[in-house]
């Protein structure tokens, strides 16, 4: 790397560790060394370990400690919520939205070739899924369903109305899968009223390590184990536990949930200043998604095509600047956005997503505004 300024906005993709979340894990590899199936000192305390961490995600949420299951990450989460409600609730259909995480919308795929119907909501031009349509397709039949519907999309930061979206659920019987993925730790979630049952998280989306997230289900249904082996969370999910990732991740949302508020304000005011520059100082640009209810991490913005526009995201990075196209999750080459090309089809403009943290200052976001002056003039 070279010593030019660098100003990292990609946070949506994915967190710097906080630096205590980095002790953390350099202090449980160093000393929490046993196997926590073990049952001498050693594995007692890696043990210990895990289940504080399960205690603290646990009680972020408002969740019991046994509705918290340690995985891999968002994606392996996702995946176990939908094919394990699938293969051991008997579910009959799935309705989801256009505009999940390919994680959510490949596995949906997995499930139509065997021949489960999924179906898809409509969704308005700011990316909420429409809940009419929803009301109408679970009135329309008496099918076991799952409704699978994002909290906050990571392209363009729309956030759902689950509260909403779980009352109806509720209200026809169907169950309910939202990846949280870009919420946990950056919204208030309570699931003590929330009529809900899988919800996932993912460590490295909120300053932990990347590898590690969690999947909760529900305590009133029952579910079968996906990955087989030995007895680790609770039969759930076979193998050794990934106990520094795990404890690093119970860090991370310690902090997120002590300075949530603080962390808002300070988000909200850095994204409205870039809105607001944004507007004022280039002409034409358009913000996707709904910017009264959207993630203050996350602003999408499409400038008008034009030669400079198309070499847009090459040209910041050349100026220190790192923000995303698309989809990180999905791409390292650029590919068309499945959710940029739903809500703005055939849109010529190039979109670009700046995502931040609360490691960001204002200071980055002039140098921002004045970099895209300078690469569009
Ligand atoms: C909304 C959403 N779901 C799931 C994932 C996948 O999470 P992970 O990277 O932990 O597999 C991502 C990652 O970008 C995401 O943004």
């Amino acid at each position: 790397m070279n010593s030019k300024r660098k100003v990292y906005f990609d946070n949506a993709a994915s967190t710097p560790m906080l630096p205590e979340v980095l002790e953390k894990m350099r202090h449980t590899m160093q000393e929490a060394y046993g196997n926590p199936s073990s049952i001498h000192y050693y594995g007692r305390h890696a043990r210990s370990i895990i289940e504080d961490a399960r205690k603290t995600v646990a009680q972020s949420l408002k969740a019991s400690i046994g509705e918290i299951f340690f995985t891999s990450g968002g994606t392996e989460a996702n995946n176990m919520a939908l094919l394990c409600a699938v293969r051991d609730l008997g579910i009959q259909r799935i309705i989801s939205s256009p505009l999940e995480h390919h994680c959510v919308l490949h596995t949906l795929q997995y499930l139509t070739d065997q021949n489960i119907r999924v179906e898809y909501l409509h969704t308005d031009q700011k990316g909420h899924p429409s809940v009419e349509h929803l009301t109408q397709l679970l009135s329309a039949t008496s099918e076991s369903t799952l409704v699978s519907l994002m909290h906050a999309n990571n392209e363009v930061g729309t956030i759902t109305d689950l509260m909403k979206i779980s009352e109806v659920c509720r209200e026809y019987g169907a169950f309910l899968h939202s990846d949280t993925v870009q919420t946990i730790g950056h919204v208030p979630i309570d699931l003590t009223d929330l009529y809900i049952h899988f919800i996932t998280g993912s460590a490295h989306k909120f300053h932990g390590p990347k590898g590690t997230g969690f999947l909760y289900i529900n305590g009133d249904i029952s579910i079968k184990p996906m990955i087989h082996g030995g007895a680790q969370e609770r039969n759930m999910r076979a193998g050794t536990e990934n106990i520094a990732g795990i404890a690093g991740m119970a860090t991370a949302l310690r902090a997120a949930s002590k300075h949530l508020d603080a962390h808002e304000t300070h988000l909200m005011m850095m994204k409205r200043h870039l809105m607001e520059g944004l507007r004022t100082q280039l002409s034409d640009v358009q913000f996707n998604g709904d910017q009264q209810q959207s993630l203050s991490t996350i602003l999408s913005v499409t400038f008008p095509a034009s030669q400079k526009s198309e070499l847009l995201l090459f040209n910041l990075d050349i100026e220190g600047i790192s923000a995303s196209g698309g989809s990180a999750c999905a791409s390292g080459t650029q590919v068309q956005s499945h959710v940029l090309a739903h809500l703005r089809p055939d849109d010529p403009g190039t979109t670009i997503r700046f995502s931040f943290s609360p490691m960001n200052n204002i200071d980055e976001i002039d140098y921002l505004i004045n970099r895209l002056k300078k690469v569009l003039s």
